[in-house]
């Protein structure tokens, strides 16, 4: 009787054993895995799916703008002295439109972004402030019409000054408030022959940041509203439901799988890499990625952060990546992105013998400038031009992201921005006639998220309950090893295997009586 039930029991827990082998080397990673993958696809089923459709916190959109303080100064060919003045505050509100879903597994949205000021944040900083910046949308005009035809220039400034009234320098005196979202007026009510040119040119296709003023008397120049009224898309994103490590992935953008034609016939600088910042693949940690691509349609190109390492924020464990030089790097330091300096930006410089700058007349049709701010990771030889008020600095002007990498789920994130333009010495035309030839910059933005208190206990719990399950796991395979020892004691204390040979040690060991176990 005793006999039976220990073989039994040897049984049942050899059995065990290799039950629990099984799940814990396979089945409850597999089961985890599986678990999260569902939580977090792009499925209306899953929990991250509302909180990536409408995001449940603001993002902070700080802008810092450059006033210059030696303006008469500046246009006597001094260089500029300039106050960085910010952060203007405003949140940021982030809506997803879904339009439908496609083919392969994706989804079709359209992004709204909604901006608010946000006072308090802001102290002593108010949108009425009065700066005085270089004047975007006049030197991009000129710009234009001297890259294109320079015998004309003197001409079409002519209109511009019925164009820009009282264009007395190159700089503008302005609000904050118009500079960034509300608009500066531009006219179109003139009748000088050439001004019919320049707002016959913006009819067929403004720039975004001109916005056509409701009474036809011309236009509203501003560098955020489009971004306030319009949606950007459509988009076309990886839900991730068969492979979860392409969730996030941007396969089209209104339409196309490529910038191609922007950039020029390489096809690397018009590809559509990596996701929209919103979402990440979860991360294995066997084969953690070095590059994360982001796809930014602000300079219609991918760009890309590079693994730092492992870090912890927030109490919790992340992947820690930032922007690496080589992303902006001159085509000498990176021959890949020669592609991105098709055109000229300045009689000085291709563009391409500088570090750090990239062109964004492909992209937004106007000579604007891009960089880091304060020209951050730039050639040392921007920073020659400046009498004061330009430092880049690591801390300040830095872009980084910190991923949690069991969902892939952004704890910590800022993305940072300058938008400059040249300001060129043109003789022929009066109000630049002085000035000294350099890369001035306007003003730079910082878009922050940061996952609020009640997102970071959600992971918290979660990752609790990973905690928990790999120990269930591990606690599994202990007892079913335990009971098959003790079951295994006992078969031999029961002399029910057959007996090993005399003079093996090993069952001299275990047999406590072994030589009641003879066979005769
Ligand atoms: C910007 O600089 C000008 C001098 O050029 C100064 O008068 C003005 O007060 C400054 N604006 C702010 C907000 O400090
Ligand atoms: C789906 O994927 C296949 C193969 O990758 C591709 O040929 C096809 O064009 C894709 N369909 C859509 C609608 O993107
Ligand atoms: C953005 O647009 C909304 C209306 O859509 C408006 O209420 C808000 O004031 C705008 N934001 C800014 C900063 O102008
Ligand atoms: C242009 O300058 C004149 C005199 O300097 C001033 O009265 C007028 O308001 C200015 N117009 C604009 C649109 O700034
Ligand atoms: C600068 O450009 C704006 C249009 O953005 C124009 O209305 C303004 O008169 C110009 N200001 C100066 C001082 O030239
Ligand atoms: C049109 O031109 C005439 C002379 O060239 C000038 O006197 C008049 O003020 C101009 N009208 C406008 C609206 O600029
Ligand atoms: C896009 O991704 C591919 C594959 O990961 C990579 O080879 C290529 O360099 C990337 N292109 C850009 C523009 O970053
Ligand atoms: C991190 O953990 C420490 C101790 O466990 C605690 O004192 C601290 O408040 C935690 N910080 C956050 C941000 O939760």
């Amino acid at each position: 009787m005793l006999g039976k039930h220990t073989k039994l029991f040897f049984a049942v827990s050899l059995f065990a054993v290799v039950i629990s082998v099984i799940l814990a080397t396979w089945g409850f990673p597999k089961i985890v895995k599986k678990q999260i993958q569902k939580n977090v696809q792009l499925d209306e089923s899953s929990q991250m799916f509302e909180k990536w459709r409408k995001l449940p916190m603001p993002l902070t959109f700080n802008v810092y703008v450059f006033n210059v303080t030696n303006v008469d100064d500046v246009n006597e060919g001094a260089r500029p002295k300039l106050q960085e003045l910010g952060p203007y505050v405003y949140k940021e509100y982030r809506e997803r439109t879904i339009l439908g879903y496609g083919d392969n597994n994706t989804v079709k949205y359209m992004l709204k972004k909604t901006f608010l000021f946000d006072q308090e944040a802001s102290g002593a900083l108010s949108q009425d402030d009065e700066v005085v910046v270089i004047n975007f949308s006049y030197l991009a005009a000129i710009l234009t019409v001297q890259d294109m035809m320079p015998s004309i220039v003197g001409v079409v400034n002519g209109a511009l000054e019925q164009f820009f009234t009282n264009l007395t320098d190159a700089f503008l005196r302005v609000k904050v408030r118009d500079l960034f979202f509300d608009g500066v007026h531009v006219n179109c009510n003139g009748n000088h022959s050439a001004l019919g040119l320049v707002c016959g040119k913006l009819k067929t296709d403004a720039p975004p940041t001109m916005r056509p003023a409701e009474d036809g008397s011309g236009y509203y120049f501003s560098m955020f509203s489009h971004m306030n009224r319009t949606e950007t898309g459509p988009y076309e994103m990886v839900r991730g439901r068969d492979n979860i490590k392409e969730l996030g992935h941007i396969v089209s953008y209104k339409g196309k799988a490529s910038m191609g034609g922007r950039w020029g016939r390489d096809p690397y600088c018009g590809m559509l890499n990596g996701s929209d910042a919103s979402i990440f693949p979860p991360i294995d940690e066997a084969d953690v990625p070095d590059k994360l691509y982001t796809f930014e349609p602000e300079v219609c190109r991918s760009l890309y952060a590079s693994l730092v390492g492992k870090s912890s924020i927030f109490n919790m464990s992340a992947y820690y990546y930032e922007i690496s030089r080589l992303a902006l790097a001159s085509k000498s330091a990176n021959p890949d992105n020669k592609c991105f300096c098709k055109k000229d930006w300045s009689s000085n410089h291709d563009g391409c013998l500088l570090m750090g700058v990239l062109n964004l007349m492909p992209c937004q049709d106007a000579p604007a400038i891009a960089s880091l701010p304060h020209f951050y990771l730039a050639s040392e030889e921007l920073l020659e031009y400046f009498d004061g008020g330009i430092s880049p600095d690591k801390e300040k002007h830095n872009t980084y992201m910190y991923l949690e990498p069991v969902t892939g789920v952004v704890l910590k994130g800022i993305r940072r921005l300058q938008f400059n333009i040249e300001l060129r010495n043109i003789p022929m035309v009066p109000q630049l006639a002085k000035v000294s030839t350099g890369l001035f910059p306007l003003l730079w933005i910082e878009e922050g998220a940061e996952l609020p208190e009640s997102v970071l206990d959600e992971l918290r719990h979660s990752h609790k309950l990973l905690g928990y399950v790999e120990a269930v796991r591990w606690v599994l395979l202990c007892v079913s090893l335990a009971a098959l020892l003790a079951s295994g004691v006992a078969v031999l204390r029961a002399g029910l295997l057959p007996v090993w040979p005399r003079n093996n040690s090993v069952s001299f060991i275990l047999s406590p009586h072994p030589a009641e176990n003879k066979v005769h």
